[in-house]
């Protein structure tokens, strides 16, 4: 069934002690930087994946990732997607252009909850280490999943996303047609800061970022009060990326609520809920799970690799195994953010082609719970990119080529958790 991560005593490799030591590195003290440089703050599904990889030698440490992310929980039960716990001026949009004001200076959207499903991950390792920290945290994982149930669904019952930066895949071809109906006016001057640390054709576009900037003006505008913006919303996309995750934590959540006899009702409910829902986000005329433009029906057409995290929401369809054959056939080096037969498809441009290892980690765990031998095929591509070409943000699924930023907490977390064990 769910699997946990390996226990503290167990070897480590060379690589091992290569990947800790990014995860020391990038810690600012109770929590962990992606990456020095490009992204200087928390990030709140990164630091789930960081909290995995610590609880690998310090699981106190990684109980500590997850209770500071929520620290910057809002009132409404939303944990922000970044947290500017210190001002930092080489990161923009920074807390002023987002104007947020929660307990701490925040952006104003959210991320996928990761953590849901990997706190109790923390707790199975060891139950009476993590039995008080689980059962403080578990009211402040409820009230999220409780806010996405209530303000991020549509009407068919899917989970959808008000911002790309929302999904945590930035530039996926999943946002192209809502972001057309954006018209950018106004946006005003802003410099960029990402491409002072990337070669800019790594980065999403110019003609993305006015629209990025544009939408996060407009929740500013509305004070990112969540009725207000629900109103004539141009932007929402129904995302498998959030819907499967958000499952699988209310799965987790009352698996291990129920073993600590905490209250968990209501949850059957809601998992029940997001399965059906779930319905909605299969395109019957591509054949696999999509993403859809909630505003006007039209699919994203694009099997990406959030189209795989099926399994890891606990759904299955045969049809996606053969999917993932093909796109596993066609790109040597792990599941390719987007399919490389897609004319869309670029191989070094972030979301629009490479290869996440945290991704990976979500498709192949959630195979190989599922029974799927190539479950286990994931892993090991996804060992082999990484034992080749370093903790890098992401990968040429073709090449295997580095590429983004370097001394990456999710990619070395990763490793410590699931790539780097022997199968
Ligand atoms: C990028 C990624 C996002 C991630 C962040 C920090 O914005 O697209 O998923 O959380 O970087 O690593």
């Amino acid at each position: 069934m769910m699997t946990d991560t390996l226990p503290p005593e167990a070897v480590f490799s060379e690589r091992d002690e290569a990947a800790r030591a990014i995860l020391i590195a990038n810690d600012r003290g109770g929590y962990t930087v992606p990456t020095a440089g490009l992204y200087p703050y928390q990030w709140n599904w990164d630091s789930a994946f960081a909290a995995l990889g610590f609880a690998r030698f310090d699981l106190n440490r990684a109980w500590a990732e997850i209770e500071t992310l929520f620290t910057g929980q809002w009132e409404s039960g939303m944990v922000p997607h970044i947290l500017f716990h210190k001002p930092d001026p080489g990161y923009f949009p920074g807390p002023d252009v987002w104007g947020c004001h929660g307990p701490i200076a925040s952006s104003g959207i959210t991320q996928p909850p990761v953590a849901l499903s990997f706190a109790p991950r923390l707790l199975r390792q060891d139950p009476d280490f993590g039995a008080e920290r689980f059962r403080a945290l578990f009211p402040k994982m409820r009230a999220w999943a409780e806010w996405f149930l209530r303000w991020r669904r549509d009407e068919k019952g899917a989970i959808f996303v008000i911002h790309p930066w929302e999904s945590g895949r930035d530039n996926a071809p999943d946002w192209d047609d809502a972001m057309e109906g954006v018209d950018p006016q106004g946006v005003g001057y802003y410099e960029r800061r990402d491409t002072q640390h990337v070669d800019a054709s790594m980065r999403p576009t110019k003609y993305d970022y006015d629209r990025y900037i544009w939408l996060v003006q407009r929740g500013k505008r509305l004070g990112w009060d969540d009725a207000a913006m629900a109103e004539g919303n141009p932007f929402r996309v129904a995302d498998p990326t959030m819907h499967f995750i958000l499952l699988r934590g209310l799965r987790e959540l009352l698996i291990a609520g129920d073993q600590l006899g905490l209250d968990t009702g209501g949850l059957e409910d809601q998992i029940a809920a997001l399965e059906e829902g779930a319905k909605a986000l299969w395109n019957p005329g591509m054949g696999f799970f999509d993403s859809y433009n909630c505003n006007n029906g039209i699919w994203s057409n694009a099997l990406t690799n959030a189209s795989f995290l099926c399994w890891f929401g606990g759904v299955s369809a045969p049809e996606m195994e053969r999917h993932l054959r093909r796109v596993l056939d066609a790109a040597p080096y792990g599941v390719p953010s987007l399919a490389p037969f897609d004319p869309r498809f670029d191989a070094k441009r972030y979301w629009r082609g490479p290869t996440w290892a945290m991704m990976n980690m979500m498709i192949g765990e959630g195979a190989s719970e599922a029974g799927i031998a190539l479950g286990e095929e994931v892993r090991q591509r996804t060992q082999e990119v990484i034992a080749k070409y370093g903790f890098v943000e992401y990968f040429d699924p073709m090449t295997g080529e580095a590429a983004g930023g370097k001394a990456f907490t999710w990619t070395a977390a990763v490793w410590l958790a699931w790539a780097g064990k022997e199968g």
